[in-house]
Order: structure tokens, then C-alpha cells, then sequence
């Protein structure tokens, strides 16, 4: 289990029922309260300090997702998911989004740190509801 019981953003209608799983995903959305702390105003450009905890933050979650989305998809597999080529897809969008926000960092175009937040935070959301969630049922499913 992650540190946190409930890190924000994650709401229990988002458990998918498979323990890795749930476990991986409350440790990304605690990642994002890492966010929350980099700066005291979220909408404001980033100074270099920040600017570089928030790349070490970025770098920790491209690992995590990337575990996270290994695991999974190795799941898909097993239990010979149909929906498992569209999960893919998404998940390399996910992880190339994660690099072009790392290189806007880098270069100091970033966006300020509430918009890259809603963006994680919604992408996770809508990626849980609207794909993960139907692959759990299916797994449940074919288990019977
Ligand atoms: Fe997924």
C-alpha cells in the first residue's frame, strides 16, 4: 500500500479491484501532491529551483507510469484482453506528453505547475473510467 490512504484526487469509484494496480495508481496520484508543494503559487512561471524539483518529480513519475503501465499491460495480455493494442497506444501518448512537458521545463516555456497538475490529474482520471475500468470488469468477467 502507498504511504497515503487517500492522496488527493484519487477517488474510491477510481479502484479498479486489482490490488497491483490500485496500489500503482495511489502512487501516481501521490506524485501529483508532490506537485502541489514545488511552488506556493501554482500559477506562476517556475524559478530554476523549482524548475529542477519539478524535473526530478517529472522523472520519478515517467519510472512509476512506466511500471505501472508494464504491469498492466502484462495483465492485458494473460487474460488475452481485446482492448489491449488501444491501451498501448494510450499509454506511449501518456509517456510522450511526459516528454514534451519535461523538455518545456527545460527550456523555460513551461506552463505554470496548476495546469501541468490538471493535466496529470485529469488524464489519470479519464484514462482509469474510461479504459482501465472496462479492462478490470472484462478480467472479472472472464475469471467466472
Ligand atoms: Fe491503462
Amino acid at each position: 500500500m502507498s504511504a497515503k490512504p487517500n492522496p488527493a484526487g484519487y477517488l474510491p469509484e477510481l479502484a479498479l479491484g486489482i490490488p497491483e494496480l490500485d496500489d500503482q495508481y495511489q502512487a501516481l496520484f501521490d506524485m501529483l501532491g508532490r506537485i502541489d508543494a514545488v511552488s506556493p503559487d501554482m500559477y506562476r512561471q517556475l524559478d530554476d529551483d523549482e524548475t529542477d524539483e519539478m524535473l526530478d518529480i517529472m522523472n520519478d513519475l515517467k519510472d512509476s507510469a512506466m511500471q505501472h503501465f508494464s504491469f498492466e499491460e502484462n495483465l492485458m495480455d494473460e487474460a488475452d484482453y481485446p482492448g489491449l493494442d488501444d491501451q498501448q497506444d494510450a499509454h506511449e501518448r501518456f509517456l510522450d506528453d511526459l516528454t514534451r512537458v519535461e523538455a518545456e521545463l527545460m527550456n523555460g516555456t513551461s506552463v505554470p505547475l496548476v495546469k501541468i497538475h490538471g493535466f496529470l490529474a485529469d488524464w489519470f482520471d479519464e484514462h482509469i473510467r474510461e479504459k482501465d475500468l472496462h479492462f478490470a470488469k472484462f478480467r472479472k468477467e472472464s475469471a467466472k
